[in-house]
């Protein structure tokens, strides 16, 4: 099955902060590949900005450097890639001061596109004077839209008071709030698994459904991003926003349609639906060293330090849909695998005719968000031959990369940057989900922080912590194996 691609029209892009870490690792490389695809065609503009001395023709030299180290050498057709670079140019700015507007300015105003999008890969602390200096200088038309990314604030007074910087200047109707899980294949295909097939909705409910597990596991260790990570740590790092985003994909009620604002307000009901967690529901792990490996402690280079590497928590939510049904989460650096899904358990059946044979284990629906992004239904099955009436299990197994006949390629960062061009905002989140997702992690930080809650060792290369099996052993229940 070949993928189907609709050329977006020619777009000028501005990267604020085009010289950094994300932009050399995820932006520029996401559209080098969307050009290499046909799908950002001759015409657009791709501009640095930063405050970096730079001529455009050192800029691409950067550029250049970054595609050898992020994708590889030669990779790419020479025609596109020197597409990809005559689309490239660079003006310095001053966020902080008016150094550099006028020719951004003018810049964009010279055989402009329509659309303009302003990516805001800078530090939190720039966006304020970044998006008024755009204002003042008069970059922002009617066709703009500002990307904006993680952190989007560190609790819920810094995110409303970010959301209130973005919209002084912008309409929410500009604004592209990335986070990344939401451009991952599985993700969408969750929405296209639930909204177009008539056989799960009716079994998705707390009828059916006996509980859910999401685990985002990284086998990655936070060495040379101590500073970041030790302030964040593993619940406003990843739980607040990708851990909650696939939580609100699983349990949101239909949209009455694929619209941007139809999808998030499932979403933020969902959030709002969430019960306010007891931290005897979490679990909080850092990793300990291994004989070749750092601890935790040593790589954020603070001895006393009580943020987590890793934590797991169980929500619940209230609501008709799913009262009663624990949504049990958990993600952590140094586990055993790089192995992240959704899987939801079902309901063990209520009579067993084939109980005198064997056991019947669960439904289960496995999403898997990566590596190998696909989909598994466990079922159970006559085991085939002769001998009688045994039963075992099989995975009904569709694996994207099976599909479409070769590896899933598409970056969670092409499809997002290629929405914002096109001016869907279905993917991206709304300041009020910001927010709620926000006070109710808040909640939990607060309850660690005021019991001087400690995280329990965990060694590198497990499935974190032992003490996080007493939230489902509790239940009667286990983790699923990371595998
Ligand atoms: C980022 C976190 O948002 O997501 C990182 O800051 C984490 O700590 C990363 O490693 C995981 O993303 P992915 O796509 O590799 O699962």
């Amino acid at each position: 099955m070949a993928s189907t691609i609709i050329p977006v029209n020619p777009f000028d892009l501005v990267i604020f902060g085009a010289t950094g870490d994300l932009s050399r690792r995820k932006i520029l490389p996401a559209l080098l590949r969307r050009v290499v695809a046909g799908q950002i065609p001759e015409g657009s503009r791709i501009i640095g900005a930063s405050r970096t001395d730079l001529s455009s023709e050192a800029f691409k030299e950067v550029v250049d450097k970054a595609i050898n180290e992020f994708v590889g050498e030669n990779k790419f057709p020479l025609a596109d890639y020197n597409l990809f670079m005559d689309m490239l140019s660079y003006v310095k700015v001053d966020a902080m001061s008016d150094d550099g507007w006028e020719n951004l300015a003018t810049t964009l105003d010279t055989n402009g596109n329509e659309v303009r999008a302003f990516y805001l890969s800078v530090s939190p602390s720039l966006i304020g004077s970044t998006t008024e200096n755009m204002n003042k200088f008069g970059l922002v038309t009617k066709a703009t839209r500002i990307v904006a990314e993680k952190p989007l604030g560190t609790d819920y007074a810094t995110a409303k008071e970010l959301n209130a910087t973005l919209r002084q200047v912008f309409d929410e109707s500009q604004i592209y709030r990335i986070d990344h899980y939401l451009g991952k294949e599985t993700v969408q295909n969750l929405m296209a698994l639930r909204f177009a097939n008539v056989f799960l909705e009716p079994l998705w409910n707390n009828k059916y459904v006996d509980h859910v597990q999401i685990t985002v596991a990284e086998d990655v260790s936070v060495e040379g991003r101590g500073g970041y990570y030790d302030k964040s740590g593993a619940m406003r790092d990843m739980v607040q926003n990708h851990l909650m985003q696939l939580l609100c994909l699983v349990a949101m009620e239909p949209p009455s349609s694929y619209e941007a604002d139809e999808v998030r307000n499932e979403k933020l009901k969902v959030i709002r639906a969430l019960e306010p967690v007891d931290i005897s529901d979490t679990v909080r792990g850092q990793y300990r060293a291994s004989v070749d490996q750092d601890s935790y402690l040593q790589h954020v280079g603070d001895h006393s330090s009580k943020t987590e590497s890793y934590v797991a928590i169980k929500a619940e939510l209230a609501n008709w849909r799913w009262a009663g049904v624990p949504f049990y989460l958990r993600t952590g650096k140094c586990l055993s695998k790089r192995a992240s899904e959704i899987a939801i358990v079902f309901k063990p059946l209520r009579h067993h005719i084939f109980s005198q044979y064997s056991e019947v284990s669960q439904n289960t629906l496995v999403l898997h968000l990566q590596p190998n992004e696909g989909i598994t239904m466990n079922m159970t099955v006559k085991e085939p031959g002769p001998g009688g009436m045994r039963l075992t299990d099989v995975p009904l197994d569709m694996s994207f990369a099976d599909m479409i006949g070769e590896e899933v390629s598409l970056d969670a960062y092409e499809r997002l940057i290629m929405d914002c061009i096109r001016g869907n905002q279905t993917l991206f989140m709304r300041g009020d989900e910001v927010e709620a997702a926000w006070e109710w992690t808040d909640h939990i930080i607060d309850q660690w922080h005021a019991s001087e809650d400690t995280p329990f060792s965990y060694d590198i290369g497990s499935a974190g912590p032992k003490k996080a099996d007493r939230l489902l052993s509790e239940d009667g229940r286990e983790w699923r194996e990371i595998k």
